[in-house]
Parts: C-alpha cells; structure tokens; sequence
C-alpha cells in the first residue's frame, strides 16, 4: 500500500492543470457501454483507480474499454449481460448507474445493491423511485435489486428527497428515459456540472433531453441512440482543491482549465476568507495577500456549496484566525476526517452535522490515514501546510479521484514524495 511522504512549508507557485471530471466520466462510460448503438470516444478522461474499476464493471456487461492518453474508447458488444454482481458492485457504488440504462436498453437488469461507505448511509430509493415511475417492476431480493419493464414509459417525476436532489437518482433516471416512450419530466433534477455533462453527451448519442442545468429536465423518448466522441468537462472538485492548495500554503498558482460557472460557491465562499482570485479565459489565478478571515459555510447541492469541497474548505478554515461552522447538509455524517486533523493540531469539534472550527496558528505534521476520497484531499492539503513531516497512508483512496496528486503537486513546488511499500 502506497504512502505519501509530505514535507510541509513549501508556498505552491506556478500553473497546475485539472484534468477531467470522475463523477461525470464515469456516467457517461456507462451510457456509451449500455445505452449506445456503436463505439464511443470519450476524451479528456482522468486516469483515476475509479475510471479502471467501472471499465472492469463494463467488460463484464459486455463493452470493449481501451484507455491510453486521456482517451477512453468503448465498444459495446452484441450481447450485453443484464447482471451487476456483488463483487463487482462492492468495489464502487457508481456501479448503480447501469440499473437505468439496462432497464431501457433490456428490459431488465439484476444489481447488487450497494452498501454504505465511509461517508455514512447512501440510500438509493430515490432511484428506484424514479424508475418505478417509469413502469419499472422492481424488488429487492437477496441483495440485488431485480427490475423489469418491457419498455420503459415517460412520465412526470419528482426527485427531491429529504436532503435535496440526488445526482445519482437524476443520472440514472435521466439515462433510462432516454430510451423510454414519450417524454419524461424530471422536476427537482440535480444540477451538478457532471449531471449537464451526461445531459449533453446523451444528447451527442442522438438523445433529445432540453433544460440541462436546470432542476427540470425533459427527456422526449427517442428509439435508438448511437455512439459518439465527446470531451468531458474539468473536473470541479479536482479545482477547488487546487484552488484551496494555493490559499493553504500561502501560495501563487494559476489552476488552468478552472470552469468558473461550475465554481460560483467555492469561489463566492474563498473571497470571503479574503483569497484573490483573477479569473482568465482559461483558468484562475489564486494568491494571497493579507490577512485571511474566518467565514461560515452550508453544503448544499449546486449551485450551492458542494459537500465533495467541504473537507478541503475545513482544511483552509482550521488554520485561519477566528471560529469558522460548516454544516453539512449533504451527507451530514461526513466529518471523518476531522480527527486527523485535530491529530495535527487542528481544533475543530462536531456537533451534530455542524463543526466548530477554532483557527490554529499553525498545524505540525504527523503520520495520519486516509478514510475517504475527499478526506485524503485535505489530509495532503493539511500536510503541505503543517510544520514538518506528514506520512498519508491509505493513499488508494486518493487515487480513486486525483489523477497524479503528488506529481502535479510537486509540479508546482510541494514536497510530496511517493512511497511503495
Ligand atoms: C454524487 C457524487 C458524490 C457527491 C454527491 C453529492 C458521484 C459518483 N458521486 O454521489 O461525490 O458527494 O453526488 O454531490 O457522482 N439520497 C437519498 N436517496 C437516494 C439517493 C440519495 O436520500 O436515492 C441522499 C443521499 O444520502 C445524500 C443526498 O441524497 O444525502 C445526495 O446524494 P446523491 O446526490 O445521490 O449522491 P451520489 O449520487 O451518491
């Protein structure tokens, strides 16, 4: 298991590059392996554990996937298998996004049903919602959700649940009515940068989906779709971390490929902290000059503060001056990584799905361990920061979604030294 070996102190300076998005390539592989009449070339693809897992999910339902240079190329086979096993399904949960398309596609599908993970519970019966909406006949039996519907019917749904709309439930019931009779009305839809970009690469597959970006999309049914070449967007969460990598270390760093439409609140919320930015045609400049303040935060879904950023925002607050809150309204168990924090020297304390955050003067490093994906971005944003040495271990979590961390880092002056064991 590999570490990360961090030597903190070091102001980031220089230009860093975000790559694609995780949560929209992984979608849109599976809409271009199931849904798609033809290959499919999809660019801009991160090299990430989670792309390699979900291709592996795709061979096994029958797609060809071939990734070499950012580019992902799929070839659906004649037969498509209408089965997700738990073996593969436990290694990713984003592996449910094949119930909607093999719904549509086969008129039925059997897939193991995910489990919680580090981040807390993860329902999906807004899923199962939605595509019963659909006319889909599903139960769940011995641990597969088995759904059938000889084809699916477009209707009106509404997906908010109790914590607001889910991007997962949107992807999944967006995908299967594509190929669905008539049009389907998603009220209440998620509107996350990668649930527009499945939108519009549906829609360069031959799908006919209006109000992308909007909480209501409207999917007009059409009979086949086709494959295609797309690009996928920069991924926003990858920039917000880079963007609170600047701010942490004190640094100058110009994030190429930021999207500024994507990241309205994560910008809104780092200016109020007193960070600069200068946004260009192709990314944004992040310095800092002065002091920075202390500020309060909410996740909410977008465009509101992304919970995926909550960790590295904590991150930045627990060395600011002052008493910060974050509530997370999202995933509201999600302060895992607050103990290690606190295990180099931050002081941050939970209660309830809020966290009180005490600005520290300075963090010191310490050999921590990985819980999470996004728990890992701030324990190797804390540990440049830290005075001294920080040992990350468990880093398999971080590569889940960071492509190269420690060497796009290093790019542009960390310390960050990777360690096989
Ligand atoms: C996706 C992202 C994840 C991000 C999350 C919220 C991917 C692969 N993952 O996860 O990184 O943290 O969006 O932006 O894109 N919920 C229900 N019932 C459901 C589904 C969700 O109650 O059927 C709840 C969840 O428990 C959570 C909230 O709705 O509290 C949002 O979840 P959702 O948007 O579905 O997250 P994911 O799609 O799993």
């Amino acid at each position: 298991m590999d570490k990360l070996v961090i030597n903190g102190g070091k102001q980031l300076e220089g230009t860093i590059s975000v790559s694609g998005s995780k949560n929209a390539t992984l979608p849109i592989a599976v809409a271009a392996s199931i849904l798609g009449d033809g290959s499919s070339v999809i660019h801009n693809v991160p090299d990430l554990r989670d792309v390699e897992t979900l291709c592996a999910v795709l061979e096994v339902l029958g797609a060809g996937t071939k990734f070499k240079d950012s580019t992902l190329h799929i070839a659906p086979r004649n037969e498509i298998a209408f089965e997700a096993p738990y073996d593969l399904v436990r290694k990713m949960r984003a592996s449910i996004y094949v119930l909607g398309p093999l719904l549509a596609r086969l008129g039925r599908a059997k897939v193991s049903f995910p489990g919680g993970c580090a981040i807390g519970p993860r329902p999906i019966d807004l899923h199962i919602k939605g595509l019963e909406h659909l006319g889909a006949k599903i139960e769940i039996k011995e641990g597969y959700i088995i759904a059938q519907a000889d084809r699916l019917i477009g209707t009106e749904i509404d997906l908010s649940g109790i914590h607001g709309p889910s991007v997962g439930a949107t992807a999944n019931v967006m995908m299967g009515a594509t190929l669905a009779r008539g049009t389907t009305t998603i009220r209440n839809a998620a509107r996350e940068p990668h649930v527009s970009d499945l939108a519009n690469f549906l829609n360069a597959m031959g799908a006919d989906i209006d109000g992308i970006g909007t909480s209501v999309l409207k999917i007009h049914g059409v009979k086949q779709l086709r494959g295609t070449e797309y690009s996928i967007v920069p991924d926003d969460i990858e920039t917000g971390t880079f963007m609170v990598a600047a701010a942490i270390t004190g640094g100058d760093v110009f994030v190429k490929n930021a999207v500024p439409e994507n990241l309205e609140a994560v910008s809104e919320k780092l200016t109020e902290t007193g960070v600069q930015l200068n946004w260009t045609d192709d990314g944004v400049r992040v310095r800092i000059r002065g002091e920075l303040r202390a500020i309060d935060l909410r996740t909410e879904p977008f465009p509101g503060f992304p919970t995926d950023m909550q960790a590295q925002m904590m991150g930045l607050l627990s060395v600011i001056p002052g008493i910060s809150v974050i509530t997370e309204a999202v995933h509201t168990d999600r302060f895992m990584h607050v103990a290690e924090l606190n295990r180099m020297g931050a002081d941050i304390r939970v209660r309830g799905h809020s966290a009180t955050v005490h600005g520290v003067s300075k963090l010191s490093g310490a050999p921590i361990m990985v819980s999470d994906l996004r728990a890992g971005a701030v324990l190797v944003l804390a540990g440049m920061a830290a005075a001294g040495q920080t040992v990350v271990s468990r880093v398999y979590h971080i590569d889940r979604g960071y492509e190269r961390i420690e060497k796009k880092l290093t790019g542009i002056g960390a310390d960050i030294v990777r360690v096989v064991d």
